[in-house]
């Protein structure tokens, strides 16, 4: 029997009680023994969960399962940075396996807390801290362990998924959308952290170190949001050919890494293109497999707890067997990213210009100047002084679209930049 003390009774900790309790048998049988909950780490013990778990497991002191020697694995879920991070330091210093869905922890603490799972011959495991019930972690480590990975391209944020979705399907406007995703229970306690981008770019640092065998720091990647993208931008993608998605890019580069989290431009024919809603989904390309795409839902209570359990039946196995999994033990250099203006994109690009004659002939000049080309350019016809101008260049470094900007920005009869977004080449 494996005893095991669990931190946090919320949503997904309830899913997990629930899938123990209807699969408990199947599961022990997997596990080669019973995995029981002994103890759970709550706030308020007399809390009204509507959950079926018996309270004289609960209690709200971390001393009862941490210095409890009988309790080999600890499953986090509290969420968040602290007391989180320091009770999974305490777990393993004790000698305790851990499982965790926390990808900030991980994200940022992940090499330090791998080390002390090493030193403490325990393991660690977190399968649900990236994209929910898509097995993306195991996967990355086990079945293309074969491969150079060279480029991850995920949605693996559901909210922000289900904000562009809704605004591109229904017309629908960002904050009504955006109150949905929060009624649903997919966006985080504080939304900024989904809608700025920052929740995905934790989950692609996560599968970047483990992919190109680093450790990305997560302060070192570009990271833009979705706050900026305007139903206006939605409707002139899809005349182009294009849906706009909140992409999390990992490309292993021969002149670096190019890691980054921004809207793009997705051909409509792309697989990722047909991702809608609060699905996730993560398109990957190895130098043998080719292309792999993995689709379903990263976020919510069951498909979370999925993850969760398996990684409880994974470490339960090792603990019976006595074994430390050596995969998750890789401690290389952190690698320098490529600068943003180093990266190069095709580029979408919506100004507010006075109808004038030369007015254009003054942007492409600006363009032209810096070497930057244009694929297509559109001036949408209106019965107004001032009128909008898309266009779209081929690709070229954006340190290039950067400085036109800026000169954009000088020219009298330029009124607004309303928007760049990158165009993914697939
Ligand atoms: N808030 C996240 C999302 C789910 O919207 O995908 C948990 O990572």
């Amino acid at each position: 029997m494996i005893r095991i003390g669990m931190m946090g009774l919320g949503t997904v900790g309830s899913g997990v009680f629930s899938i123990l309790a209807k699969h408990g048998e199947n599961i022990a049988r997997k596990v080669g023994c019973d995995l029981v909950i002994d103890k759970v780490l709550v706030q308020e013990k007399d809390k009204n969960r509507g959950v079926m778990v018996d309270s004289a497991l609960l209690t709200d002191r971390p001393a009862d399962l941490l210095d409890d020697p009988a309790i080999q694995l600890v499953v986090e879920l509290i969420g968040g940075e602290n007391p989180a991070y320091q009770f999974i330091v305490d777990a393993l210093k004790r000698g305790k396996s851990v499982v965790t869905a926390n990808k900030l922890v991980v994200a940022k603490y992940g090499q330090e807390l791998f080390r002390l799972a090493r030193d403490n011959r325990v393991n660690i495991s977190y399968e649900g801290s990236v994209a929910g019930g898509i097995p993306v972690i195991r996967p990355l480590k086990e079945s293309f362990a074969a491969n150079r990975v060279e480029k991850i391209l995920g949605i693996l944020n559901g909210t922000t998924n289900y904000i562009l979705s809704k605004m591109s399907k229904d017309g629908q406007e960002f904050e009504t959308a955006l109150q949905e995703a929060q009624a649903y229970g997919y966006a985080e306690r504080d939304p900024s952290s989904d809608l700025s981008g920052l929740d995905a770019a934790y989950k692609i640092a996560i599968l970047a170190s483990i992919a190109f065998e680093t450790f990305v720091d997560v302060n070192s990647i570009y990271v833009e949001g979705i706050e900026g993208i305007e139903l206006e931008d939605i409707d002139i993608a899809a005349e182009l050919g294009y849906v706009i998605k909140l992409l999390a890019i990992a490309k292993n580069e021969q002149d670096g890494l190019d890691i980054r989290v921004h809207p793009a431009f997705v051909a409509k024919d792309h697989p990722l293109a047909l991702v809608n809603d609060q699905y996730n989904a993560i398109y990957l390309h190895g130098d043998a497999v080719n292309d792999v795409m993995s689709y379903g839902r990263g976020a919510g209570q069951m498909p979370t707890a999925s993850a969760v359990v398996a990684d409880m039946i994974q470490v339960g196995k090792d603990i019976c067997q006595q074994r430390v999994d050596t995969l998750n033990f890789h401690f290389p250099v952190e690698q320098t990213l490529k600068n943003i203006n180093m990266v190069e994109n095709s580029y979408y690009l919506r100004l507010q210009v006075n109808d004038q004659p030369g007015v254009l002939a003054q942007i492409t000049k600006v363009l032209g100047d810096n070497k930057v080309s244009l694929a297509s350019v559109i001036q949408k016809h209106k019965l107004t002084p001032v009128v909008p101008i898309i266009l779209v260049t081929h690709r070229v470094k954006e340190e290039a679209v950067n400085k036109s900007i800026k000169m954009l920005k000088q020219l009298p009869d330029v009124i607004a930049i309303n928007n760049l977004i990158r165009v993914e080449a697939l």
